[in-house]
């Protein structure tokens, strides 16, 4: 089933809570929760104390994008905090399958991440400890950069991938395909025909009249389902 996960990250922070109930109450599958520390991407977000305070007030599924250096450091907080699955990025871990055991035993779901350089090769070794890839199609730091084209072969390099290791594309035990940045109404059913199960919008989610943004991701992945 195709997800979407809105990224708050664009959200109007004055206004957090209620534009959480308006994607919440379209069908919003997930909530997409993007941290970031200065160190291993330009900016900082938001943390523990803000995803707590979400944790308290929504039931939806919490899909944690740790932008961080060393997030091995931090599994019981983010675990505390209300993750249902935290992301890591492969590139930020000195040892990632290690960071990869460590979530899972703290009884939260593992995502891998990858930046745009990065080859979908480095994933091989890992995808069956993962229950979701995530493709990024901006370089990681900002809301409302332009999606870069290279992003459906990387797509497409996934799903073969996944094809070899489980012997089949999709299904049971086969780990999500996440896609982010710069996704809109425009390019999210090729981005689907390339692959993705997952879509993360945040800008073009939350810029705007946010219940009809959300409609319109909604009726595209119900049409486009593989
Ligand atoms: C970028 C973040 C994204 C961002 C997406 O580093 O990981 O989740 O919020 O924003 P848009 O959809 O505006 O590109
Ligand atoms: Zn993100």
């Amino acid at each position: 089933m195709n997800w979407l996960s809105p990224s708050i990250l664009a959200a109007d922070f004055n206004r957090l809570g209620e534009q959480i109930k308006i994607v919440r109450a379209c069908g919003a599958h997930a909530l997409h929760f993007d941290v970031m520390d200065g160190l291993f991407v330009p900016s900082i977000s938001f943390g523990m104390p803000v995803l707590a305070s979400i944790r308290k007030e929504t039931d939806m599924f919490l899909d944690v994008h740790l932008m961080i250096r060393e997030p091995v450091r931090y599994v019981k907080e983010f675990k505390e905090s209300g993750a249902d699955l935290v992301t890591i990025h492969f590139e930020a871990c000195s040892d990632v399958a290690g960071t990869l055991r460590a979530f899972r035993a703290a009884g939260v779901k593992v995502g891998m991440s990858i930046r745009p350089e990065t080859p979908v090769s480095v994933l091989r070794p890992y995808v069956k400890m993962l229950d979701l890839v995530l493709i990024m199609s901006v370089n990681p730091g900002f809301g409302g950069q332009e999606f870069m084209e290279g992003t459906y072969d990387k797509l497409r390099e996934v799903r073969e991938l996944y094809a070899e290791v489980f012997g089949s594309e999709r299904g049971e035990g086969v780990p999500r395909l996440e896609v982010d940045g710069g996704i809109n109404l425009a390019n999210v059913a090729k981005v689907l025909a390339a692959g993705a199960d997952t879509i993360v919008a945040g800008s073009a989610v939350f810029r705007g009249d946010i219940a009809a943004n959300t409609q319109k991701f909604l009726t595209i992945l119900s049409d486009e389902e593989k």
